[in-house]
């Protein structure tokens, strides 16, 4: 595509000029957005550039080893990989508050990165002056303006804000101008294999968002199993590139069950899938019931803790995606 080699060229260039011969830091997160920033930062200034990636111990089935191989072995580039799960599952473990919760997961963060960036400022190579983030237009006009009303924040979000000012460094955000869609196209011109490109979505306060309640480990561990299977089903279904984000809530509800000749006594699980072009608004999406009973059955099969599963048929708005 020739629009984005010209934009990578023009980007890369625009990179060099920002950061001169001064050193960045990059705040990988896991998701598609920080790491097209990260590879295109990492093409403009090579080993001036290091990516920390803060493991909050809240991202899907097998995501965090698919972003360590790739940086580490197909992009060969240097990244700090901390293990803060304990940390960041301890906090949230009695926190039951959405907004509390996307708060105290941002604080962490900050604290994390924080720290490692003293680490890093220690090497001897000197202190890094810059910040990488992957911000993305629509994380710029986060706030939603209502019809005759004020302007309303409807969730903090933890990838934006707090961290440049604290830490006293300059941004680099080559993403800026860019929608999701542009950015993974220029994910793929950057050589970003398309199993990760084509992702969903996924937001920075991770699984805890999708987890109404208190985050514990086994929760994270049923959420995991039973929404790896639901995606797989929609792989399977050939569905998933028709649809912009698809994904498992599990709900601090208990209802009955029967198994077998047993009775049950086990959580909800949620799906959601909706389309949408930006996030900004999205519609549901219009599973066949087949496809729906398919999947619940599997769930329910195959993850121990699960006994019922419902369908999300909000859109957005009035719902938001997240439900958190
Ligand atoms: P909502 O739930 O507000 O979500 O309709 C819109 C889109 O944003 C994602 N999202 C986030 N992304 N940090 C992010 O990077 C966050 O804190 C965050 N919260 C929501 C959400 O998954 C959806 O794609």
């Amino acid at each position: 595509d020739w629009t984005m080699s010209a934009y990578r060229a023009e980007m890369v260039e625009k990179i060099r000029a920002q950061v001169g011969t001064e050193r960045v830091l990059c705040a990988l997160s896991g998701g598609v957005d920080s790491s097209v920033a990260a590879v295109l930062i990492h093409e403009a200034i090579g080993d001036q550039l290091t990516c920390v990636y803060v493991d909050h111990g809240l991202m899907r089935l097998g995501e965090t080893e698919q972003v360590v191989g790739m940086f580490r072995d197909h992009f060969n580039i240097p990244l700090v990989h901390v293990d803060a799960s304990d940390l960041f599952i301890g906090q949230l473990e009695g926190e039951a508050d959405p907004e509390t919760k996307r708060k105290t997961i941002g604080r962490l963060f900050i604290e994390v990165f924080e720290a490692q960036a003293r680490k890093i400022a220690e090497d001897g190579k000197g202190a890094p002056s810059f910040l990488a983030q992957g911000t993305l237009y629509p994380d710029v006009i986060e706030s939603v303006s209502f019809s005759g009303g004020p302007s309303v924040t409807i969730k903090s979000h933890h990838n934006v804000g707090g961290l440049p000012e604290r830490m006293n460094m300059k941004l680099v955000e080559p993403l800026r101008e860019l929608f999701k869609d542009e950015v993974r196209a220029l994910g793929r011109e950057l050589g970003i294999p398309e199993s990760f490109i084509g992702r969903h979505p996924f937001p920075g306060p991770g699984l805890a968002i999708r987890l109404p309640g208190g985050v514990t480990r086994e929760k994270l561990d049923i959420l995991r199993k039973a929404d790896a299977i639901y995606i797989e089903e929609i792989r399977k279904a050939g569905l998933y590139d028709q649809i912009w984000q698809a994904f498992s809530v599990l709900l601090p509800v208990q209802t009955v069950g029967v198994m077998g000749d047993g009775r049950t006594y086990d959580r909800v699980l949620a799906l959601r899938a909706v389309t949408s072009v930006d996030g900004m608004t999205a519609d549901f999406f219009p599973f066949d019931m087949t496809f729906l009973g398919r999947a619940a059955t599997r769930i329910i099969n195959e993850v121990k803790g699960v006994n019922r599963v419902v369908y999300d048929v909000t859109s957005k708005p009035p719902g938001t995606i997240e439900w958190e």
